[in-house]
This record gives structure tokens, sequence and C-alpha cells, in this order.
């Protein structure tokens, strides 16, 4: 593949300031990386709170935002051995350093808060996927069957919405067994929706939690065994709604997926009360407040609470095992009602469309 020296891409170049589209260079697949010219990227339903600073995420400007994306590999660092030059691949957001695991940053997006992830971010991997070409290092790139996903009927547009599912990091981290019974709360946004999904596809029973009955009527309608509960924020009748809605089974696990505004929702407390003794909480939220747990009932009924950033490696080629095989149906398949594309130049359109038509329902993406 021909590998041109510049390329168009969409670049903040001060923190918090609009996006424009510029010439910058195509970075050299050095060792250690991999090119990606970029097909189709997914755009996230907070990237426009990200991107204008609301949400106040460490990133060094300037940078080209975006996190993941389905593209083809246009060029290999010598020490790769197995990537081909032209395959088909999904390039993930999740970054560690490789001297030290613990410093770790999401592509384009956010570097944790260590002095490391921001080197990490700033030296080498800063710029995302919105540009023609994104630098990624190669073990977070993912080959994927090109051949069986067409005959499963998928378009690179569905592939994009990979990123959502990889909420499956949180539910192996709790070891969601077939024939259990989980809560996935909030369950209408774009992971918990997707969380949902993966858990039927383990074979597990869902209790589905919201605010919005529409969206938890469309869950109901588009996954077999799922439930659904509407958050009143009254903890006891929440609670007893829970378990009515498990029918005489024990809850054994919790998914729990709240943004920063249901930072005062009573559905953590909720969840936390309804699980059965020796039950397992998967904390994946970006509540960026302290929240009150109760801790006495932790305690006495001996619950694991476990919190989980992203996903490794492992998980996401799990996730990606589970769509090849057929098990896991994603994109339009998967019932996701909307995939709606906008141009790198359209990024404010796109900012916006995300953030007003946020849910599981509706997936925003974005290609050069
Ligand atoms: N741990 C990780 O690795 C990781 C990865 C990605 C994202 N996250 C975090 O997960 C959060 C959710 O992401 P998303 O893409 O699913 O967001 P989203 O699509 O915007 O969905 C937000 C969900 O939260 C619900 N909600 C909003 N305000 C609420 C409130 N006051 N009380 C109760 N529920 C409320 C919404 O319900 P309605 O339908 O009723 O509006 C919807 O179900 C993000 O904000 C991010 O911080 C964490």
């Amino acid at each position: 593949m021909a590998v041109p020296t510049t390329q168009t891409a969409l670049v903040q170049e001060t923190y918090a300031q609009p996006l424009s589209l510029k010439n910058i260079p195509v970075p050299e697949a050095i060792p250690g990386s991999a090119l990606i010219k970029v097909i189709v990227a997914p755009v996230l339903s907070y990237a426009r709170e990200v991107y204008n600073g609301t949400r106040k995420y460490p990133y060094t400007a300037p940078i080209v935002p975006g996190t993941s994306c389905i593209g083809r590999v246009a060029a290999l660092g010598r020490d790769s051995t197995s990537l081909q030059v032209g395959q088909l691949v999904y390039a993930d957001a999740t970054i560690h350093s490789r001297d030290n695991p613990d410093d770790m940053i999401l592509h384009g997006l956010v570097a944790a808060a260590s002095p490391g992830s921001k080197k990490l971010m700033d030296e080498v991997w800063r710029d995302g996927k919105y540009g023609e070409y994104t630098l990624v290092p190669l073990e977070s790139v993912f080959a994927l069957d090109e051949q069986r996903l067409k005959e499963l009927g998928y378009a690179e547009n569905d592939l994009a919405t990979i990123t959502k599912y990889l909420c499956l990091g949180g539910l192996r981290d709790i070891n969601l067994q077939a024939g259990e019974t989980i809560v996935v709360a909030p369950a209408t946004g774009a992971f918990g929706g997707a969380a949902v999904a993966c858990s039927v596809a383990i074979g597990a029973t869902v209790i589905a939690m919201g605010r919005n009955l529409d969206s938890l009527a469309q869950l109901e309608a588009t996954f077999p065994r799922v439930k659904t509960v509407k958050i009143t924020e009254s903890v006891d009748d929440d609670v007893a709604a829970l378990q009515a809605a498990a029918g005489g089974r024990a809850i054994d696990a919790v998914f729990e997926i709240s943004p920063p505004q249901a930072a005062k929702s009573t559905h953590i407390k909720s969840c936390i009360l309804a699980l059965k003794r020796g039950g397992r909480m998967s904390l994946m939220g970006g509540i960026q407040e302290d929240y009150p747990i109760p801790l006495r009932q932790v305690m006495r009924k001996n619950l694991t609470l476990t919190g989980t950033w992203m996903y490794n490696r492992e998980q996401v080629l799990a996730l990606i095992k589970m769509v090849e095989t057929g098990i896991l149906k994603i994109g339009k398949q998967g019932g996701i009602r909307e995939l709606t594309i906008f141009e790198f130049a359209e990024w404010e359109k796109a900012f916006d469309y995300a953030s007003d038509n946020a849910g599981w329902a509706t997936t925003v993406l974005i290609r050069p």
C-alpha cells in the first residue's frame, strides 16, 4: 500500500478549543507500531464534553482526537510478525506503557493520572484516529476475519460498533456465567445496551435498569431473557422491583456503567442491596465524585466490587471471537437502529448529534 507523506486530520491545536482540518505528516511505522489507514471511527456520546473541556479530561494539545477505528494496515514496524499490509483491523483505544503497564492512555482522549501516562501520550502516542492515518502500538491492533465477517453480513460501519461491546471487559472481570442473573444499570446508554447484549450472549438472564421506559422496552423487545426495572430513586421500591424482576432467583451480579451526571442517582445503592450473598459487581461507570456505598451490606453479604477501566487484550480477542462465531450480533444485526455517519469536516455536527442522540440504539461514526 503506497503511503503518502502528508494527510488530512482533525486537529485540536489548543485544549478545549474547536477542532480544524489540517495537513499534517503521516507518522512512520516505527518498530512496535502499525500505521493504519482509517476507514471509519466511532464518536462517543460525550465527545463534545471531552473536547470542549467540560469533562476536564487530562490530555495534551495539539492532538488528533479519536479513540478507536476500523481500518486497514498501511505499514508495519519491522518487528511485526503476524499482521499483513492491507489487512482489515480493529485499532483499539487502550495503550499501556510497555515497561510499566500501570501507565495508560486512551488514544486521542485521555491520559491516566501519572507522569508516565502523560509522557506516553505526549512523546509517541498522542494522535488518535480522526486522521486519514493513525499510528498504533502493535498490541492495540486486532486482525479481523474479513471473509467471515462478510459472510455474517457485516459492513465496516457495523464493525466500528465493536468499541461499545468492550464493556465485555467488566463482565469477564466478574466472571459472569451462563445461567446467572445480572442487573445492568443504567442499561439504556451506549455501553449499557451493549452490556445487555454481551450478557445475553454469554447466557445470562438480564435485568435492565434505567429511567427511560421506551428505551427499556426496546431492549426487552430486542433480546431474549431481558426484564426491565425503572429507576424511581426510592431505594426500597427499586430493590423490591429488582428482586421481583429476578422472579425468585438470586441476583448474582451487577454491571454498573453510569455517566458523571448520575452521581446523585440511587441506582448503584439499590443494586448493591439487591445482590445475593457472595454477589459480584462490576463498576465501569464514569461518576467522578465520591459515592456513598452501603459498606455494612458489602461486608455482611461478602460482596465483591470490581472496578474495570477499559479491558485487556485477551478480552478484546474474546469479543472478536464472539462476533466472528456469530454468538454475539453487533451493529444493526445486534439491534442498533441507527448508524449515522459524518465526514471529518462535519465534526461539530457529529459531536452534537452524538450528544443529542445518546443511547443504545444510535451509533455515530465519523470518517475521512
Ligand atoms: N470504565 C470504562 O472503561 C469506561 C469506558 C467507557 C465509558 N465509561 C463511562 O461510562 C459512562 C456511560 O457511557 P455511555 O457511552 O453508555 O453513555 P451514554 O450513551 O450517554 O448513556 C448514559 C446512560 O446513563 C443514563 N443516565 C443519564 N443520566 C442519568 C441519571 N441522572 N441517573 C441515572 N441514569 C442516568 C442514561 O439513561 P437515559 O436513557 O435515561 O438518559 C443512559 O442509560 C460514560 O459517561 C463514561 O464515563 C467507562
